[in-house]
């Protein structure tokens, strides 16, 4: 793992799929002057990829060579967000479709995708001063992290939020359907073999079902004070 700057240590943030941490995050961020990384939009272009190339995403050994083809890159716009380039086209836009949504834990499951992954994201975490959002942040890429947080909520508040997000966007689709691909994403994501989606032992854990937004990110604000 490469050096990290320890007078601007790491702050790893995980949980399940739709539980406010990438906006939280990325606020976050923000507030105390750290960059901020959605590692999420890194296996969804890892997937978006495989789709795009016609692979069969439940083929591991198919997804981890395309993977390993992948020329990726990402790049932090100065609203803090993050940007995909993969050969040098920005595909962030279509990183949140339904068929992405579909398919992103299986590649997120294969060994060898994680390996590529994970590399990259600790070697961006060598540059100091980061946010990282995911699924394994604590428990697996960034164990020393000093302030690990589990942001979580009910899968129903989590697809209610989603299919916000959808209607927002203009898309149609329903409610249903939305609540049944989070709970497949769920199970996936937690029951996997390699790095599982589950609390570090020594992350705070934040429920955000019954916080707004702000408070969510002033709950943050307030953890990080004793460890920052
Ligand atoms: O956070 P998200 O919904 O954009 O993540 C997309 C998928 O990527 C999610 O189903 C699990 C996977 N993921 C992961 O396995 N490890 C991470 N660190 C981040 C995301």
């Amino acid at each position: 793992m490469p050096e990290i700057e320890t007078n601007r240590p790491p702050v790893a943030i995980d949980g399940p799929a739709v539980s406010g941490k990438s906006s939280v995050g990325n606020a976050f961020a923000e507030r105390i002057g750290y960059r901020f990384l959605d590692t999420g939009l890194m296996y969804r272009a890892a997937t978006w990829y495989a789709i795009e190339n016609s692979i069969d995403v439940s083929e591991c050994s198919a997804v981890a060579q395309a993977v390993e083809r992948m020329v990726f890159s990402v790049v932090n716009t100065d609203s803090g967000d993050n940007l995909i380039f993969i050969n040098g086209v920005d595909v962030t836009g279509r990183l949140h479709s339904i068929e992405v949504d579909n398919s992103v834990s299986s590649v997120a499951s294969v060994g060898r995708v994680r390996e590529i992954m994970v590399a990259e994201q600790r070697r961006l975490a060598g540059e100091g001063g980061i946010v990282m959002v995911g699924r394994d942040i604590g428990s697996v890429v960034l164990p020393d992290a000093p302030l690990k947080i589990y942001l979580t909520a009910t899968v129903k508040t989590r697809a209610i939020r989603r299919h916000r997000d959808f209607i927002n966007q203009g898309v149609e689709v329903e409610f249903e359907v939305i609540l049944k691909s989070m709970e497949q994403r769920d199970l996936v994501d937690s029951s996997r073999a390699i790095s599982p989606l589950k609390p570090a032992a020594d992350a705070l854990i934040v429920d955000t079902d019954d916080l707004l937004f702000d408070q969510v990110v002033d709950r943050l604000i307030e953890l990080a004070k004793d460890v920052l």
